[in-house]
């Protein structure tokens, strides 16, 4: 029976998606983010036939070769979610396959790249069977919005290099249910943009994305906030077509930095760095300072950095991450990633 199989990146936001609105995934306020490359999740969805003759989904769900029941239970409310718009989730059972390319205990959200993965899958075995061919910007709008249904950041991955989410009238066609390519107009240097993932710390995340956008709700500076994100938005837009790297930096490392504030003046409150990630922190701003170069960071909901830059100068980088920053990453852990072209179906 029908099989097919996507690899989908990772992404990292610029702009930061934290908070929502009333209804499903939508977002408080617009982000934007860098597609990646080397972070990627590859997942096989086969049907197959069907044990019984209900409409009940039939699942089993294999993470690394071994079934995840965990995993499971989230793709079944998933699926409970999208299953009105996919006929094929009650009409045959499904076998699915989902491999990372990054460590699961890297503390690298997966997320976004499981789920653009699957909602890729589950748009293209359903254009199969019904022997139609959407237009691909058709299918990615269409695959961009089922990815947001299984986590909003995951709407973003569908695209190349960079991606805007989120109703904003500084872009046009911009919208809170899927994400939009942010690749026409794009200056080259993003193209082979660099982010080294400094592994600060791997373990569990203490807090959920689900439970980190909800205490939103209750955020005192809430309401600045989001307006802070539009601003920075407008100005990131103007930032990446011009290829202006100072004021990318500064707008990536302040919404880093308010990200985690939000998060400490929360109730209850996180503090999601790890005492090597403020030293991190320090290292690389010196170190701009003294050499001169672009080299900037940002954070996820977590202790790891993200140390974004220019492919140009990554000779100069990685020697100062071996010798600055290399022995705060937990046991010299980091990937090398770097933008790329989105995903693509592998078989
Ligand atoms: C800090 O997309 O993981 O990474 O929609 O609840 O699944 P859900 O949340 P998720 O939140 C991502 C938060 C973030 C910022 C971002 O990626 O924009």
């Amino acid at each position: 029976m029908n099989k097919v199989t996507w690899r989908s990146p990772s992404n990292i936001a610029l702009v930061k998606y934290w908070g929502k609105k009333q209804g499903v995934q939508i977002p408080a306020n617009p982000s934007i983010s860098l597609t990646l490359e080397q972070c990627y999740s590859e997942t096989s969805v086969s049907l197959v036939e069907k044990e019984k003759k209900t409409k009940e989904v039939e699942l089993r769900f294999y993470f690394d070769g071994k079934e995840n029941m965990a995993f499971r239970l989230r793709m079944l409310k998933f699926f409970d979610i999208v299953s009105k718009d996919f006929p094929l989730l009650q009409k045959y059972g499904l076998l699915i396959h989902s491999t990372n390319s990054f460590p699961h205990s890297s503390g690298i959200a997966s997320s976004a790249s499981a789920m653009s993965a699957l909602s890729l899958c589950l748009c293209d075995l359903q254009q199969q069977l019904d022997n139609k061919k959407l237009k691909e910007e058709k299918f990615l709008n269409e695959a961009s919005y089922y990815s947001r249904l299984g986590s909003g950041s995951a709407a973003r991955s569908i695209y190349p290099y960079a991606s805007q989410w989120g109703k904003t009238k500084s872009v046009k066609g911009s919208s809170d249910e899927y994400a939009i390519p942010f690749e026409k107009g794009l200056h080259k240097v993003f193209r082979n943009f660099q982010d080294t993932i400094l592994i600060a710390s791997s373990s569990e995340k203490k807090v959920s994305s689900r439970v980190g956008h909800s205490l939103m709700k209750t955020n005192p500076f809430a309401k600045t906030r989001y307006q802070q994100a539009e601003t920075n938005l407008k100005d990131l837009i103007v930032a990446l077509k011009k290829g202006d790297l100072e004021k990318f930096g500064a707008i990536a490392e302040e919404e880093a930095m308010t990200l985690h504030a939000l998060m400490m003046c929360s109730n209850p409150s996180f503090i999601l760095m790890a005492p090597s990630t403020l030293s991190m922190i320090e290292k690389i701003r010196q170190f701009r300072e003294l050499s001169k170069l672009p080299v900037y960071f940002t954070l996820d909901a977590g202790p790891n950095i993200h140390l974004l830059y220019p492919q140009n100068i990554k000779r100069k980088v990685d020697e100062f991450i071996y010798a600055q920053l290399e022995r705060y990453c937990e046991q010299g852990k980091m990937i090398h990633d770097n933008t790329g072209k989105g995903p693509f179906r592998v078989k």
